[in-house]
């Protein structure tokens, strides 16, 4: 795969629709998106609850199919992708946050961010050595042997951001990050999410409700009922302090 150059188009909608139901039951999720994300930046997609946000991350993600449109993700047509392909790009190019941590309660931190890498084939030990360095530099060496259940929502959600990223994707989508989180714990994650998005070849979605995050982000993506209302293009704010010194 070719690299993108900084501030090259890492997604590109156009025309991107998504209809669930049909007759009495029909909803027009999406009516005709177009948009772009790039390379070096943090996008942030916010609107009101219903407005199509998660679709749309979904549909960019390659877990939901466009009804029409046309969707290129890194430089590669991925509404024309099915089957074992599709998921093999998905593999490989993008990670997925959720609002919810998801993590497997049985596992400790570093078991749970390894686990990409050991779906993907890699040695048990391998992974879990990957997954220590990586749970290092998100200010959680010290926790990478507990439990979910001993860890704070803030934790887990970035033990979530680490297997999430384990196995370097280009293209890494948050949905709601921090809803679940106290305001604290959710600018440690954006500041986190930034910083793991100012890197030439990668980029970030998030997804968010919450407008005392929208200083984190270069542009932000407005939704209103399935359409793009507007998108800002600012400053971000990369004045963050270093995460060692941070309340974990
Ligand atoms: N699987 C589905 N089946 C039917 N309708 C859906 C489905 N997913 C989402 N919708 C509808 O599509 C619209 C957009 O939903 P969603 O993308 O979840 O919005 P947001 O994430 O902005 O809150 C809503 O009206 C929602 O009810
Ligand atoms: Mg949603």
């Amino acid at each position: 795969m070719s690299q993108l150059a900084h501030h090259e188009p890492a997604v590109a909608c156009r025309g991107i629709e998504k209809v669930f139901g049909t007759g009495d039951t029909k909803t027009v999720a999406l009516a005709g998106v177009d948009a772009d994300v790039f390379c070096g930046e943090t996008t942030l997609l916010v609107g009101p609850s219903g407005c199509g946000k998660t679709t749309l991350i979904s549909i960019i993600a390659g877990l939901l199919n466009p009804s029409a449109g046309e969707l290129t993700v890194l430089g590669h047509p991925l509404n024309q992708m099915r089957g074992s392909k599709l998921v093999n790009f998905r593999a490989a190019n993008i990670g997925f946050v959720f609002q919810q941590y998801n993590l497997l309660p049985a596992l400790t931190a570093a078991e749970n961010a390894a686990v990409p890498l050991v779906i993907a084939g890699e040695y048990r030990g391998k992974a879990v050595a990957a997954a220590r360095e990586l749970l290092e530099s998100v200010g959680l060496g010290p926790r990478m042997n507990a439990i979910p259940s001993q860890l704070s929502g803030g934790q887990q959600q970035r033990v979530a951001i680490a297997r999430a990223l384990i196995h370097k994707p280009r293209l890494l989508v948050c949905d709601e990050p921090t809803a679940a989180l106290d305001a604290h714990s959710g600018q440690t994650v954006m500041q986190l999410l930034r910083r793991v998005a100012v890197q030439p070849d990668r980029a970030v979605i998030i997804v968010t409700h919450d407008s005392r995050v929208y200083r984190y982000g270069e542009r932000i993506i407005h939704m209103s009922d399935g359409r793009i209302e507007r998108i800002d293009v600012q400053q971000a704010d990369v004045d963050e302090p270093a995460l060692a010194g941070m309340e974990t």
